[in-house]
């Protein structure tokens, strides 16, 4: 059905307005009418950095930036938990239209939207007023954050730690996004010396009250050396855990030869070697130390199982689910109960 009917006639419109159709949508009707997605059971429900998550298969960040549709993304996405963000403390409209392209012989999509978002007051004030025990069951959030364009690095340390305060009672972890490629200087944030700053920011606050996760979103375009500075840094500030990754300015062995210079960050297919391969490494130099969510280029159950394998703790996806549909992380789940019935 998503396929072979609904998939091309979503794809016969510009990817941000079928995407701004779809939140104002699933707002409005909460997914009434669809099928229930929500899938869960004991044997893959997950304790990972302090919280519980029924399932272990998350919506990546930048999907539902402003925090418009979290009360309903279980049950019409089947999720275990879901990231908002990118916030960032101001208000910002990002880069100018058109900025999100489909490579559909490639399963990916190229975007270059530059955090807009409606700044973290906007999006405090919606989760202020949701009813998170919609449907009778609660679904872990985590904050994604980061600074506007016009903070310049040597001050976006103050950036993080505002939508760090302000966001703190309303979700249940943060990630550090040091690694979208669409706001200018942004992934130089990963070298050691400015990542060091904006923890240690974030830590002392933290330290101040109830403790809530931090995890770091790194980019896949490190080097291995700079992936190792990265890990080290963060078992030394002993930082909860680590997502991999965000998408890439790589192109490598595309189809789509009309879309594929467009700049900006690739996801979806392209990206799955990389970031599995990343996971891999992680899990080598750190072991149990830092969890490790994976995302880029899930596109199938199978894709899932081989993240796990590398040692992820969970997943993320987001072009997966624009290709493949809403059914996507159900069948992941029913795979993966499978997997835990046959062991
Ligand atoms: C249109 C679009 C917007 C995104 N916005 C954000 C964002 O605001 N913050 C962020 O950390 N990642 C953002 N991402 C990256 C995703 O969260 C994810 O890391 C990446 O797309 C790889 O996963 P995928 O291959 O499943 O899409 C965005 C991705 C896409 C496609």
């Amino acid at each position: 059905m998503w396929k072979y009917f609904i998939r091309p006639l979503f794809f016969l419109f510009d990817p941000e307005l079928v995407h701004n159709f779809l939140i104002k949508w699933t707002k409005l009707f909460g997914g009434t009418g669809l099928p229930d997605m929500r899938f869960t059971s004991p044997l893959i429900e997950k304790k990972v950095f302090g919280i519980n998550f029924p399932n272990p298969v998350g919506l990546a960040a930048g999907f539902d930036k402003n925090a418009e549709i979290v009360t309903s993304i279980r049950r019409l996405g089947g999720f275990g938990f879901t990231e908002i963000g990118t916030v960032t403390p101001r208000p910002q409209s990002g880069n100018p239209k058109k900025r999100i392209f489909r490579l559909t012989k490639d399963d990916a999509l190229i975007n270059r939207l530059g955090f807009n978002n409606d700044g973290v007051d906007a999006v405090v004030n919606r989760l202020k007023n949701k009813n998170f025990k919609y449907y009778n069951t609660s679904l872990p959030i985590g904050a994604n954050i980061g600074k506007n364009k016009s903070t310049p690095n040597s001050k976006a340390h103050e950036d993080y730690l505002e939508c760090f305060k302000k966001l703190r009672s309303y979700v249940d972890y943060f990630a550090v996004n040091v690694s979208s490629p669409n706001t200018p200087e942004l992934r130089n944030l990963q070298s050691t010396s400015f990542l060091k700053k904006i923890l240690k920011t974030l830590i002392l606050e933290n330290n101040k009250g109830k403790k809530k996760p931090i995890l770091v979103k790194v980019s896949p375009d490190l080097s291995n050396s700079q992936l190792s500075d990265i890990v080290s840094l963060l078992l030394q500030l002993n930082i909860d855990g680590i997502i991999s990754s965000n998408t890439t300015i790589a192109r490598e062995n595309l189809k789509s030869d009309n879309l594929k210079n467009e700049i900006g960050g690739l996801s979806g297919k392209p990206l799955s070697k990389r970031s599995t391969e990343m996971v891999r490494l992680i899990k080598k130099q750190a072991g149990d130390k830092l969890p490790i969510i994976a995302v880029g280029g899930i596109m199938s159950p199978k894709d899932v199982v081989e993240k796990i394998n590398a040692g992820a703790s969970l997943v993320q996806i987001y072009t997966g689910w624009i290709y493949y549909g809403p059914t996507l992380v159900y069948d992941i789940n029913r795979k993966l109960l499978k997997e835990c019935l046959n062991n």
